[in-house]
């Protein structure tokens, strides 16, 4: 699958171990679909908000906000999500009187284990399906969603409800939740992981559970921050006697030989990561950029755009 395919779909879920590079992606697809010409929303989920500064944008709160032409940020939080979209689609002012008047608390918090995240995933799949005049609202539903386990638990919330309440209100809106999340023509799972040994780890772990227990379409691995290799295996083996000599030049053989082990061993973890998960691959540039922002960010889109998921053999 290629990047334009990716985009396609309204809905496009990126996940991946903490510290991976998750809203460094999420900003490139964002500024990659926008130039395609698309009306792009990027939800952040109750996070430290980093969309926006890292479009070029000041933080834009909780509220919905133009971060460049074409593209807006929304941090979705659980009070903000309750009151716009609980009590508009998922008619909670039953719940909430229910809730104040303590009488059926137990019942619903067995129910509903998952208040917070179920209306954080209501408030985003609703925006992901709401047509105005109408066309879609935007075309494309960017979730920069949180690390792995949270985000299996925050995904999952459809369907544990679809297991557990026998009708209603919740559970037709479970419903439509849990169709939309699993239907490839309009949602994917873009997985991010760094070329080293715990990220590659849990990025396969993360993908049996979206395979097993989540049965949501997988679209595209994005392997980031891969380093060069900048030397060959003959050169590699040059630097060694030479890391005993004299400064500067020991200290540059042995830099070097550590940047050569460093790219060997994110190969051999880029090709387990390839192996295992069987997923159109995006390889990201390692960049050497002390201040991470919207110029690191242009270049991650770059290197997107020139080897697009599927391209790369
Ligand atoms: N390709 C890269 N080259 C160099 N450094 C990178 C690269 N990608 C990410 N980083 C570094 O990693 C940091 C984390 O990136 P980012 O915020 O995108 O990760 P994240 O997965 O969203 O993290 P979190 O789990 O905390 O939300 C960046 O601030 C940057 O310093
Ligand atoms: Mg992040």
């Amino acid at each position: 699958m290629g990047l334009p395919t990716l985009l396609e779909r309204r809905l496009v879920i990126v996940t991946g171990k903490g510290g991976v590079g998750k809203s460094t992606v999420t900003a490139a697809l964002a500024l990659l679909a926008a130039r395609s010409g698309k009306r792009v929303l990027v939800c952040e989920v109750n996070a430290q908000e980093r969309i926006a500064p890292l479009l070029g944008a000041p933080a834009a709160g909780h509220a919905t906000r133009q971060a460049r032409p074409g593209i807006s940020t929304v941090n979705v939080t659980p009070p903000d999500a309750m009151r716009e979209y609980g009590l508009m689609v998922l008619r909670f002012r039953t719940i909430y009187e229910a809730v104040f008047e303590n009488r059926v608390v137990k019942y619903f918090l067995r129910v509903v284990p998952s208040l917070a995240e179920l209306v954080m995933l209501g408030k985003i799949l609703h925006e992901a399906r709401t047509e105005e005049r109408g066309r879609p609202r935007w075309d494309l539903v960017l979730v920069d969603a949180p690390a792995t386990g949270h985000a299996v638990q925050l995904l999952r919330v459809p369907s544990a409800l679809l297991d557990t309440v026998p009708g209603g209100p919740l559970r037709h809106d479970a419903e439509w939740m849990e169709a939309m999340l699993v239907d490839p023509a309009q949602t994917a799972i873009a997985l991010v992981t760094l070329p080293e040994e715990m990220p590659v780890n849990e990025a396969i772990e993360l993908d049996g559970q979206i395979r097993e227990v989540l049965g949501m379409p997988r679209a595209a691995l994005f392997v980031n921050a891969m380093p060069d290799a900048r030397f060959t295996p003959e050169e590699a083996a040059l630097l060694a006697p030479l890391a005993a000599a004299a400064p500067p030049l020991g200290p540059a053989a042995q830099a070097g030989r550590l940047q050569a082990l460093r790219a060997e061993q994110a190969g051999r973890y880029l090709a387990r990561a390839r192996a295992a998960l069987d997923l159109p691959t995006c390889v990201l540039p390692l960049l050497p950029i002390a201040e991470w922002g919207p110029a690191a960010v242009e270049e991650i889109a770059a290197a997107i755009a020139a080897a697009p998921p599927g391209s790369l053999a």
